[in-house]
């Protein structure tokens, strides 16, 4: 038996208003909370039990996941009454294992789209007897993220979150927010209190000197951490970017109940949500429309979010914006460069143009 952790407790600040409702782990992905992807994952690389530690919005992942039946997986809770950080979690969540100290404990960040090999870096860390391997990958941009040099050897070297000045930028290798711990470690995480892995419990281990390995590879990888990675990893699902077992790619995903009028055109790997209506010839590329929206006709839907329920009426064009939950965007509207709609505003028509000077 091999168990895991996920971490799903943040509050996905950065993806409101889509995260006023619901967290972002449970947001779908191509109709797929990103959390069912990565348990399916999990779950196929022959992981048995996992613990959810979970903080916002606590009670909605168990209502959507229950013990885990479904997925053919084991499913416990871990609770926290106040958000106690990476670490924490970790630590917190911990009391739900039922391995041994010497066992391997997967460990994730749920806002994750991977195609690392799960089985593979649990049977590295075994085969290491490493405290921890971390999975590591190559981004254009680092500072966003943990970076993570390594020697030859694919030693850690260093653990730096989010460096604020350019001579902290010393790899492009970041922390991919996938772990194998030695059960052990976790269990030294100091307890009660909010942890930050990044920031305390790494460097701490790099200071002791015990081995932590990291595995750099090419597999797909992305943080939904916003509403424009969102939309990309859900696109590149459907269009057969993003690994999916089963899924055959597509230039548009249809859910249950779905309508797509003959004269609209949707592609780009759009995901059209359960009974959401593209009506006459509308044009949806590249987005995300979940479930009970309607795009009218002659409205233009490009690189964006439209939120459960919404209406984007005719002849407005929304680019790259996020339409929350029940809003709706007025005949006449040009939204742009990162336009978030809260949930239930009404734009009247013609309210918000941009000029092409
Ligand atoms: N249970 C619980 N409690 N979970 C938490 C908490 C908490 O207090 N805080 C954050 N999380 C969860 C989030 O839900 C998310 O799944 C994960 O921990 C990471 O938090 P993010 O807020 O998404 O962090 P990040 O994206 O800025 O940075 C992290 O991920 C990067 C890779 O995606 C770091 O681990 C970076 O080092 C890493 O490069
Ligand atoms: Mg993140």
């Amino acid at each position: 038996m091999t168990e895991a952790i996920l971490l799903v407790g943040g509050q996905g600040t950065r993806l409101r208003p889509l995260t006023i409702t619901t967290p972002k782990p449970l947001l779908p992905v191509a109709g797929v909370p990103v959390t069912v992807h990565q348990i399916e994952r999990a779950r196929d690389a022959g992981v048995t039990r996992i613990v959810l530690g979970t903080s916002y919005r606590a009670e909605v992942f168990a209502e959507r996941l229950g013990d885990g039946r479904d997925l053919g997986v084991e499913i416990a809770y871990a609770v926290e009454d106040e958000p106690l950080g990476t670490g924490g979690a970790i630590r917190h969540a911990a009391a739900l294992l039922t391995c041994g100290p010497g066992d391997p404990v997967m460990v994730l960040n749920g806002d994750v789209l991977s195609g690392v090999d799960y089985g593979a870096l649990l049977a590295g860390h075994v085969a290491s007897g490493a405290a921890l391997t971390l999975h590591l990958t190559r981004v254009d941009d680092p500072t966003a993220y943990g970076l993570v040099p390594t020697d030859g050897e694919g030693r850690v070297l260093a653990f730096r979150e989010k460096p604020q000045t350019p001579e902290e930028i010393v790899t492009d290798q970041i922390n991919a927010g996938c772990y194998v711990f030695t059960r052990s470690v976790i269990d030294e995480i100091p307890a009660g209190r909010p942890v930050s892995v990044e920031r305390e419990v790494f460097p701490r281990l790099l200071e002791r000197g015990v081995l932590v390995r990291g595995v750099v590879d090419d597999a797909y990888w992305l943080d939904l951490g916003t509403p424009w990675d969102f939309v990309r990893g859900s696109c590149d699902l459907v269009r057969g970017v993003a690994p999916w077992s089963g899924h055959a790619a597509a230039e548009s995903l249809l859910l249950e109940g779905a309508q797509v009028d003959d004269a609209a055109l949707v592609g780009g790997g759009t995901a059209v949500g359960r009974s959401a209506r593209v009506i006459g010839d509308a044009v949806v590329q590249g987005s995300v429309l979940l479930d009970g929206c309607t795009v009218e006709p002659g409205a233009r839907v490009v690189g964006s979010v439209v939120g459960e329920g919404a209406r984007v009426c005719s002849g407005a064009s929304v680019v790259d914006s996020v339409i929350g939950d029940g809003a709706v965007v007025g005949p006449g509207n040009e939204l742009r460069h990162g336009a978030r709609v809260w949930p239930g505003v009404e734009l009247p028509p013609t309210s918000v143009r941009f000029s092409s000077d």
